[in-house]
């Protein structure tokens, strides 16, 4: 995966989902991530960025109006970590706000800066600095327009002279699949939905309302159910794995969310899962369709470069169920046989095409299926 062409759905992690805005958010811990991604071969898989969330920013613009990195969180600066994720290969991703100040602290009457109205003047700082990726968040706009405050950072960011891939994060509340992806945002994704919690049911909601976007998708431009739980405690293995699942056959953004530096084999396996992988990142750049969504099964094809179609079927009912799949449901192209390639037991059979499954709870298969 080439994240310096971005037209692919961006890899790589952000620290919001492990840490919030705890303590242990710190330059010390972004720095251990930036090293995790080479020594446990992350960055090999196609993961690229290394994002931070909020907080990282000073509670106050310096005399300048320009922002500041929080002394205590990186007393080092932006300039050096972005230096240091860079000397990785490996790209570094900021986040701001498009109001006034960003969305922590919620309780204190008091916040960081955000990006409205200093979007120019932010955009060549984060340019200065060497951001290779901005994360604009919708905390305190002020009831502005959301294309107008979107634009406007787009544009600062065209302007700065450097490259950088622009999430919008507007929570899908003014339908951003419909402008965000087109001039004059053209941003290369767009959240879709409220934030995601580490609970089968939150991903669960999060992949049924994302699901039905696929029409709005297209290369370099990506609907974005957020970011990935994979790793953190809160779902079963089995439910990561559908979650990963899910999140590939939709083109979705593959950014981990877990501490790399404590992470259990079984949840790193996973997000290793290179034919998964490629499902998300064929350059054909084509989200899945969900072909399926009866009684609690929902199948989704997604066509490949190769002329393959890579197939996942779920069950999001409590109960194992037995499913089937045939053919001409998936759409699959007159043929001779298929080879059945199973994405998650690296195994393959020769077949009519069609998917018999027997599904746990919660549980997933995934094939990519070729015509012989
Ligand atoms: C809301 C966003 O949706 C989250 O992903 C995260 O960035 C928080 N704000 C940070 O305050």
């Amino acid at each position: 995966a080439d994240q310096a062409t971005p037209t692919l759905p961006q890899m790589g992690f952000n620290n919001w989902n492990s840490t919030h805005c705890r303590d242990e958010f710190n330059e010390a811990m972004i720095r251990g991530i930036a090293d995790k991604f080479i020594s446990l071969g992350l960055r090999d898989a196609g993961y690229r960025y290394v994002n931070v969330d909020d907080c990282w920013a000073n509670w106050q613009r310096d005399k300048n109006g320009q922002l500041q990195a929080n002394p205590k969180r990186f007393p080092s600066g932006m300039k050096a970590l972005a230096d240091y994720i860079h000397q990785h290969g490996l790209m570094f991703g900021l986040y701001s706000s498009a109001g006034t100040s960003t969305c922590e602290p919620l309780q204190e009457n008091r916040g960081f800066p955000g990006g409205l109205g200093h979007e120019k003047q932010d955009a060549a700082t984060f340019a200065s600095w060497g951001v290779d990726y901005l994360k604009y968040d919708n905390c305190n706009n002020q009831k502005i327009d959301a294309q107008q405050r979107y634009t406007a950072m787009a544009e600062a960011l065209r302007g700065s002279g450097r490259h950088i891939f622009y999430s919008v994060c507007e929570w899908g509340q003014n339908k951003p699949w419909l402008w965000a992806g087109k001039p004059p945002v053209d941003a290369n994704s767009w959240r879709t939905t409220d934030d995601i919690r580490d609970e089968y049911a939150s991903m669960l909601k999060i992949f049924k309302q994302n699901v039905v976007l696929d029409g709005y998708a297209s290369p370099g431009h990506w609907n974005d159910p957020d970011m990935l739980e994979v790793g953190n405690g809160g779902m079963s293995i089995s439910e990561y794995r559908s979650h990963f699942s899910l999140w590939s056959i939709m083109a979705a953004p593959l950014l981990i969310g877990t501490d790399l530096r404590t992470i259990k084999p079984d949840a790193l396996q996973i997000l290793l899962n290179k034919e998964v992988i490629a499902v998300d990142q064929d350059p054909l750049g084509v989200q899945g369709k969900q072909v399926r969504d009866t009684d609690g099964i929902h199948v989704i094809v997604k066509p490949l470069k190769d002329g393959s179609e890579a197939v996942a079927v779920f069950n999001e009912t409590d109960a194992a169920r037995d499913v089937s799949v045939d053919a001409s449901e998936i759409g699959l192209k007159n043929a001779a046989s298929y080879r059945m390639r199973d994405l998650w037991k690296h195994s393959q059979t020769k077949g009519n095409g069609s998917i018999k499954a027997n599904l746990p709870a919660h549980g997933i298969v995934m094939y990519r299926i070729t015509a012989l």
